[in-house]
């Protein structure tokens, strides 16, 4: 079956007591149990499991091809649901550029716990090696990378990790399963924040961490979700749920939009450089159109010609694009990424970060061109 009638299909039958098409958002904490104690009913409480919850996962894992997912609060909690495989004194390799969040939850609480992490290019296969210790237990991709959009070479560092004993996840918020599949091309666990893509409307909150195989690995995220309680609500697992059956037709004309912004922005006497594994100047390009199956995703960044104070002046004359943190929604967004991401952030000062909506294309080519010019 093709990912778009997943999207639309898998978790989502029809209501067996009223025929309902939509499904029903089941708020109920708390189930009714058999006469014996037992729950054949399949709950008992919510922060276990819940139906709008279980529909939600059976369809993500679908979409990522997995055996079986967890879902969180957010998906800064589906990474360290991740974390909290590791045990003290063992060793995360991950990337330098990514994700600001991810890399604070290593420093700022898995350290503390006794897990060391080495932070590398991760698109230098030789770093990756350099990197490896008799400790090291997981490997954490990001591909295409927040917000500088690098691209690592996912079956490579599978090879290098399996070979040492490692587990590999990889952070898919930006591609989505609809442009790259990295649990086909070798990796243990997938992660998302299902607040971008998945969600799509910037209305709901939500992570998932979906896993190749059943196994130790999957009991253990399905117990740590339960025991540490960081679930997602009903509604937002049903909003998530509802809005994965536009997943494909959504991620598909942002991505035509970034695509067009990316040639727009490359050839801008306002602007420096452009991030977008889709142009063939990208440094990655090659390894993202083997890995990426036919399109790029939807985000992009760029350096303004000039300093800090020009990317600001250009974030603050934009009209459709909206200055906020976040992406994957259906409206633009424009950042600043240097100056919110703290003292480890190795982005550029004058870069600014797109995540591109659904907006006619000719309308978000004018906002920016208009900005742009303002600041020549
Ligand atoms: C690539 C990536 N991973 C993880 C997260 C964390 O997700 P959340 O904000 O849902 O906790 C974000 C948030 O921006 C992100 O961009």
């Amino acid at each position: 079956m093709h990912l778009e009638t997943r999207s639309i299909h898998v978790g989502r039958e029809i209501d067996p007591t009223t025929g309902a098409v939509a499904p029903p958002i089941h708020l109920s904490t708390t189930f009714e149990r058999d006469a014996d104690g037992g729950f054949s009913r399949g709950y008992f409480y919510t922060r276990p499991d819940n139906p709008n919850r279980r529909a939600l996962e059976q369809c993500l894992a679908a979409l990522e091809g997995g055996a079986d997912a967890t879902a969180y609060a957010s998906g800064s909690a589906a990474s360290f649901a991740v974390f909290n495989l590791l045990r003290p004194g063992d060793h995360v390799i991950a990337p330098i550029e990514a994700y600001h969040g991810t890399n604070q939850q290593l420093r700022d609480l898995c350290r503390p716990l006794g897990i060391e992490t080495t932070f590398v290019d991760l698109t230098n296969p030789d770093a990756v090696r350099a990197a490896f210790t008799e400790r090291t237990r997981l490997v954490w991709i990001e591909t295409p990378s927040n917000p500088m959009l690098n691209i690592t070479d996912i079956e490579t560092i599978v090879g290098l990790s399996h070979d040492r004993g490692a587990l590999v996840c990889c952070d898919n918020t930006f591609a989505t399963p609809v442009w790259q599949r990295p649990l086909e091309q070798g990796a243990d666990l997938v992660m998302h924040s299902s607040t971008k893509y998945f969600g799509g409307h910037s209305d709901a909150m939500g992570g998932v961490v979906i896993v190749r195989e059943r196994g130790e690995v999957a009991e253990r995220l399905r117990a740590f979700q339960a025991i540490a309680g960081a679930v997602p609500s009903p509604f937002d697992c049903w909003l998530i749920r509802r809005s994965l059956t536009t997943l494909s037709c959504r991620v598909r004309a942002q991505t035509e939009n970034a695509h067009r912004l990316a040639e727009f922005l490359s050839g801008h006497p306002q602007v420096e450089r452009v991030f977008y594994p889709g142009l063939e100047s990208h440094p990655h390009h090659i390894v993202a159109r083997h890995q990426m199956k036919g399109g790029f995703g939807a985000m992009l960044s760029f350096c303004v010609r000039g300093d800090e104070q020009a990317a600001f002046a250009v974030a603050a004359r934009t009209r459709l694009f909206i200055r906020a943190t976040s992406l994957g929604g259906v409206e633009s967004l424009i950042e600043h990424r240097a100056s919110i991401e703290g003292p480890h952030s190795v982005t550029p000062r004058n870069l600014l970060r797109l995540s591109v909506g659904l907006e006619h294309v000719d309308d978000l080519i004018a906002d920016l061109d208009s900005a742009l010019r303002a600041i020549e």
